[in-house]
């Protein structure tokens, strides 16, 4: 078999939320995909990275008052902990905020410059005035000018999936501020794929690039038939730069503007492959520019057409490699309905990873993952008895029974007669392959399990529980045992690509490490086994139910949080009276009851001759008790507005001798000072006397 050199990428997950369980069905399919082309002998790597750019990432770090930097770091540190949770392997994991990824840009934005293939526009932008920023793509809101579905986001339509500019959106709101936004206009590039038409024609239609469903779909939306002329329309203007504040890039050649994040992104999976080049001694272009490597992208339905026709116009245009395939899949529905936030099924791969096995989630996801863009449902139900049938009833079972009887003995030095068995999973192997190939996954779970469902009832009649118990017996009981073993270990290699962690643990079982295909095709014999370890439990409903309930309590608090910052942006409170004067040294609730704070009602207030910023109060604390004392408020208070109001004083404070008399107190007020004082009031049925805890 010819050595294949395959780099695989999966879409670059965005810096600014967490990792969910819908995520993971592509990160997992691509994981299973590689893991299985690395186990044929191939060279295959898994290129990732995070996308980072954009006005989400700038929006979130003001909110928490940190730098876009920091937020990236953060997440990029959480996706890849998910990840490795799950088991999903990256040979690199990189940022579009790096410095390879900003040099490549520039070299192939360099050469779409000299194809001739921009042009600059003057165009209408939406700007929130409240917010005072250009609201771009998912900060905007409002119905497609295309198919006319209301609240789609301002870069491209979830329905008819056509790309547009948030100002061609009708009725738009900002999601910043809830505002309209107003129209401003402002320079901009354009790609002018229009110029590519022909190419992406070909391209999509012929060479198995696409699946049937997305040539087709490419071809009656976009395309057309540009020989008959039928359905082609031309292809719009894309729209790649933003002016300033943007975080991403400045384009070198047109400074205060910034390369739009759907043009550096895709450009991260040849600047992750890059980091993995330095890291390995290996060379960019034998990747990138080699026609024998097969390049394939896994994404989601969602993001086509910026993978279908932006990304291989701008690979064609820069002389690079164009992806052998870009395999496309459906979105994940949780029991039946898209994932829920109030449901409790927008699930966290960190909450997930709390409660739940990740191999069994891998398996489950296989098991469902056909070649096709169909949607695929993680049923709660299904899920549980799936696992807990197939994986550990099916296929650790196997070994379970069988494992300890051979502990002392180790396997038969000669494979025993098992009635065709292990030649028949032999044989299957080639189908299994064809469909891991195909990313046909249901199948190849399928074509696995039968095997399993053969190998069950042989364990089943030959039962070696019952052969241990006769002495006489003890040949006969290592031969089952070997035939059990090995249609085992069989079974394990083909799943290694979905549960590498089951696989190793059969590996280590066995003393034989799965590094080969080709070892499911001949028996292990004369080895040692092992002693058993448990190798995996039952998937419980009860487990099920906390991951929910802890999804739902996560998502309660952020509401609440929500909440709280929508108020705090309407109030938009400055943070200067803090700046100005920190907090003070902490003290004890014992130094606070020291002070005492009482209701005073002003009973007179008067000026003070020759003080230029005092006013003389006397308060009255109920009964005869009154205070005299001197307040620095003249220049914002006038004698006459005091009079009869209640305050609150601090009632036990030392008198004071001024040179107008005696102070017994202090009135309570915020502000620096001259016209900008405060005079505190208690609500309304406060009593002069009552004392403020
Ligand atoms: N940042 C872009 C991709 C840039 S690639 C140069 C992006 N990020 S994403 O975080 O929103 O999505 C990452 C991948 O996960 C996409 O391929 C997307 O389709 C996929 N999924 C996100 N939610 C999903 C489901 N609920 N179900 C299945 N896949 C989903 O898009
Ligand atoms: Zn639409």
């Amino acid at each position: 078999m010819k050595k294949r050199k395959i780099l695989v990428t999966a879409a670059l997950p965005y810096a600014n939320g967490p990792i969910h369980l819908g995520h993971l069905v592509e990160y997992i399919q691509t994981d299973i995909w590689v893991r299985f082309q690395k186990l044929r002998g191939h060279e295959c790597i898994y290129i990732c990275a995070d996308d980072t750019h954009g006005t989400a990432i700038s929006i979130r770090a003001q909110k928490e008052n940190r730098s876009e930097e920091e937020v990236i770091a953060e997440s990029s540190a959480a996706h890849q902990r998910d990840f490795a949770g799950f088991g999903i392997q990256f040979d690199n994991y990189g940022s579009t905020n790096s410095p390879e990824n900003k040099k490549i840009c520039g070299e192939i934005w360099a050469k779409i410059r000299e194809s001739g293939l921009v042009k600059e526009k003057e165009i209408d932008q939406l700007f929130d005035v409240e917010k005072g920023v250009f609201l771009a793509d998912r900060f905007v809101s409002g119905t497609c000018p295309s198919c006319k579905k209301p609240d789609q986001p301002g870069d491209n339509c979830s329905s008819c999936g056509e790309t547009y500019s948030p100002a061609e959106l009708i009725d738009p709101v900002s999601a910043l501020s809830g505002t309209t936004p107003e129209i401003r206009s402002a320079n901009h590039l354009f790609i002018e794929l229009e110029q590519l038409h022909e190419f992406l024609h070909t391209w999509t239609q012929d060479g198995d690039h696409l699946q049937t469903e997305v040539a087709n779909y490419l071809k009656g939306h976009f395309l057309g038939d540009p020989a008959s002329k039928e359905g082609a329309k031309p292809l719009r203007d894309w729209d790649i730069s933003r002016p300033a504040p943007y975080f991403g890039f400045e384009i070198p050649d047109s400074p205060g503007n910034y390369w739009y994040v759907w043009f550096d992104a895709p450009i991260g999976y040849i600047a992750s492959t890059q980091q993995y080049c330095d890291a390995n001694g290996q060379n960019l272009d034998d990747w990138w520019k080699n026609p024998e490597t097969e390049i394939h992208h896994f994404i989601g339905k969602d993001i086509t057409y910026f993978h279908t026709l932006f990304w291989p116009g701008m690979l064609k245009t820069a002389g690079l490699n164009l992806p052998k395939k870009i395999h496309i899949h459906g979105f994940l529905t949780v029991n039946g309905e898209k994932m829920s936030k109030s449901k409790g099924t927008f699930v966290k791969a960190e909450t997930y990873l709390k409660h739940v096995n990740p191999t069994a989630l891998r398996y489950y996801y296989a098991s469902k993952l056909g070649a096709r863009l169909d949607d695929l449902d993680l049923s709660y139900d299904d899920f549980t008895s799936k696992v807990n049938t197939d994986l550990v009833n099916k296929v650790v079972n196997l070994a379970s029974r069988s494992a300890k009887f051979v502990q002392q003995t180790g396997l038969s030095e000669t494979y025993p007669d098992d009635g065709g068995l292990f030649q028949q999973a032999a044989d299957a192997g080639h189908q299994i392959a064809e469909a891991y190939e195909q990313c046909d996954f249901s199948k190849a779970m399928r074509l696995i399990l039968e095997c399993a469902d053969r190998a069950n009832p042989f364990v089943e009649n030959a039962a070696p529980w019952i052969l241990k118990k006769d002495p006489e017996k003890a040949a006969e009981l290592q031969d089952v045992c070997t035939i059990a073993l090995n249609l085992f270990r069989q079974l394990m290699i083909y799943l290694s690509p979905v549960v590498p962690d089951l696989a190793q643990q059969a590996a280590d079982l066995l003393g034989d490490p799965i590094t080969d295909w080709q070892q499911s095709q001949t028996p292990l014999v004369g080895t040692p086994v092992a002693k058993f370890k448990h190798m995996m439990k039952r998937i419980e409903p009860k487990a099920i139910e906390k991951m929910t309930e802890e999804t739902q309590a996560e998502q309660d608090a952020a509401s609440a949080a929500a909440a709280t910052s929508a108020l705090a942006s309407k109030y938009n409170d400055s943070a200067q009276p803090m700046i100005d004067e920190p907090l003070a040294d902490e003290c004890t609730i014992d130094d606070f009851v020291k002070v005492d704070f009482r209701v005073a009602r002003v009973l007179k207030a008067e000026h003070v001759e020759d003080a230029r910023k005092l006013l003389k109060l006397t308060l009255g604390l109920g009964g005869d008790e009154q205070r005299q004392v001197f307040a620095g408020i003249k220049a914002a208070y006038k004698p006459e507005e005091l009079e009869g109001r209640l305050v609150v004083m601090v009632a036990n404070l030392k008198p004071r001798k001024m040179k107008f008399g005696l102070s017994e107190g202090m009135v309570c007020a915020s502000g620096p000072g001259g016209e900008e004082v405060f005079v505190l009031s208690p609500d309304e049925g406060a009593k002069p006397g009552q004392r403020v805890h």
